[in-house]
């Protein structure tokens, strides 16, 4: 199935909410705010911010809440990301996170980027994921 493009009202809605989410961030050790935004298959707009700890490598970026608050509010797929940092800028996801959402794209999933509109697939090519696990 294809979906349809993203249009630039849904970029924009999804810049906003990461935006607002980037204002909630917990970085009292980088100060480094993040902030992260989805559209989800079903048309909701789930988003999250980085969350630090005292204990450096406890932190969760903002992905990992933007996930959490994916399947605390129903579930389902991502057609759209957008992450930005404290100044509103779109930010790139890091490696660790690239796999979490490679995880929960649905297919085609794209992202914003500082260099335009990406798949996750050209973010994260020949990805390790769960089809390579022999579970039934
Ligand atoms: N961070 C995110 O939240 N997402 C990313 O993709 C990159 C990094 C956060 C983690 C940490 O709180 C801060 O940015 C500095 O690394």
């Amino acid at each position: 199935m294809v979906s349809e493009p993203i249009n630039e009202a849904t970029w924009e809605q999804l810049r906003v909410a990461a935006t607002n989410a980037m204002g909630r961030a917990y970085a009292p050790y980088s100060k480094f705010n993040v902030g992260a935004a989805a559209l989800t298959e079903d048309g909701r707009v789930v988003s999250g911010c980085n969350v630090e700890n005292a204990a450096y490598g406890v932190t969760l970026c903002a992905e990992c809440t933007l996930v959490g608050a994916l399947y605390m509010s129903g579930g389902g797929r991502i057609r759209a990301f957008y992450c930005v940092d404290g100044a509103g800028n779109v930010l790139m996801p890091c490696g660790r996170c690239r796999q979490l959402l490679h995880e929960h794209r649905a297919p085609g999933m794209v992202l914003m980027t500082a260099s335009g509109i990406r798949t996750m697939d050209q973010m994260l090519p020949d990805a390790f994921g769960p089809d390579r696990l022999n579970i039934t």
